[in-house]
């Protein structure tokens, strides 16, 4: 079986940090969310990775994910350019696939259980393609399935204004090459892309076996600020153990902290689960659970809380810092002039909450 995760995208909802790099590179728990992406198609045995890539800032996928050779996989990296649609992407792997199984990952999604169970009941059935399912509150804004009276998938559609059930439609499709033939006589949706559940639905009406599996466990498509601190408390919750590498001065370090080597954590008190990077700075301060911090931050006088911070972030003087995403090399720092008036230095489509 082959994998091939999709990197591309406009990631509009995540502006202004998808003006410096792509969406699935934002870290939780201080590993990009399509790193994690990756781990699951390792488990599963999958070795045989394409990377898809679009137009933002691609090179730095390249650049963090190399050949693979790192993380066990060989990675063939395949350029979409503009977000045509899943479904184009997906097209455009048809050499890469040849006539393989293949799992198709989207690289901004996560699920609490990865996807192992789901890979073997696919080959077990001998499915020509498996979606996965999870209830939602809100189905307007995935694909959502619809059944017949004995439970058959007859129907997946598109973020639809009426949907016919709370099933979503979750970002992880097992095909195999026949899809191709589907994708190749698609027309572009309402919102002028490659539907993905068009072109599966194009093997349903074609009468080929489309099975589908219901996902335990959480998951989440991180299109937004809130769901990546969301994650990033799961993965913290779930992943982080106690490893201490730091050097610690006159501090309390509580619970399962991971503070990497190089980090000096001085006159301060960090409570766990809480993961640091190397060489970060700590110094009279409280950093509270479900926070992430990336290389070479700094957090001096200063409380943070269930927050992400990307490497090369300072904090500093600041009473309160809670439910925040703060982007690589950003400052948040108070003058210490009382009644001084606010300085900001604010790029496009950032968020200031007072
Ligand atoms: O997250 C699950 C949902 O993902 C499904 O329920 C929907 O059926 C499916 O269409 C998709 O909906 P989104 O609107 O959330 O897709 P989004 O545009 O956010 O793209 C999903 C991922 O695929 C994201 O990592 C970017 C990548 N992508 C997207 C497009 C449109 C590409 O690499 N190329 C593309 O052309």
């Amino acid at each position: 079986m082959k994998g091939v995760i999709l990197h591309g995208g406009s990631g509009t909802r995540l502006k202004p940090l998808t003006y410096s790099g792509p969406k699935q590179l934002i870290p939780v728990g201080n590993k990009p969310v399509s790193e994690y992406v990756l781990e699951d198609l390792v488990v599963c045995g999958v070795t045989d990775v394409a990377i898809i890539l679009g137009e933002t800032y691609p090179e730095l996928v390249r650049q963090y994910y190399g050949d693979g050779s790192k993380f066990g996989v060989k990675i063939t990296y395949l350029l979409q350019g503009k977000p045509m649609g899943i479904a184009h992407a997906v097209g455009i792997c048809k050499d890469f696939v040849g006539r393989d199984e293949f799992v198709v990952y989207l690289g901004d999604n996560l699920l609490q259980r990865g996807i192992s169970e789901y890979v073997s009941e696919f080959r077990k059935a001998k499915y020509e393609a498996m979606v996965l399912l999870k209830e939602v509150d809100d189905p307007t804004r995935y694909g959502v399935a619809q059944f017949d009276g004995s439970k058959r998938l007859i129907r997946l559609i598109e973020k639809p204004k009426h949907p016919p059930s709370h099933d979503a439609v979750v970002g992880v499709y097992l095909l195999r090459s026949s899809i191709f033939d589907s994708i190749s006589s698609l027309k572009p949706s309402w919102r002028g892309e490659l539907e993905i559940t068009d072109a599966i639905q194009g093997l349903i009406d074609r009468g080929l076996p489309v099975g589908y599996s219901r996902v335990e466990g959480w998951w989440f498509d991180t299109g937004k600020k809130d769901d990546i601190l969301a994650v990033n408390a799961l993965i913290l919750d779930e992943k982080c153990g106690y490893e201490l590498e730091a050097e610690t001065v006159e501090s309390k370090v509580e619970g399962r902290v991971q503070a990497k080597k190089g980090t000096k954590i001085i006159n301060s008190t960090v409570r766990g689960p809480v993961a640091i990077a190397e060489d970060c700075i700590i110094q009279n301060s409280f950093v509270g659970p479900h926070t992430s911090i990336g290389r070479s931050s700094s957090v001096i006088d200063s409380n943070v809380e269930h927050c992400v911070l990307m490497e090369g972030v300072r904090i500093e003087g600041v009473e309160r810092l809670e439910d925040s995403l703060v982007g690589k090399n950003s400052k948040v720092i108070q003058s210490g002039r009382k009644g001084h008036s606010l300085q900001l230095h604010v790029g496009d489509f950032s968020e200031v909450v007072l």
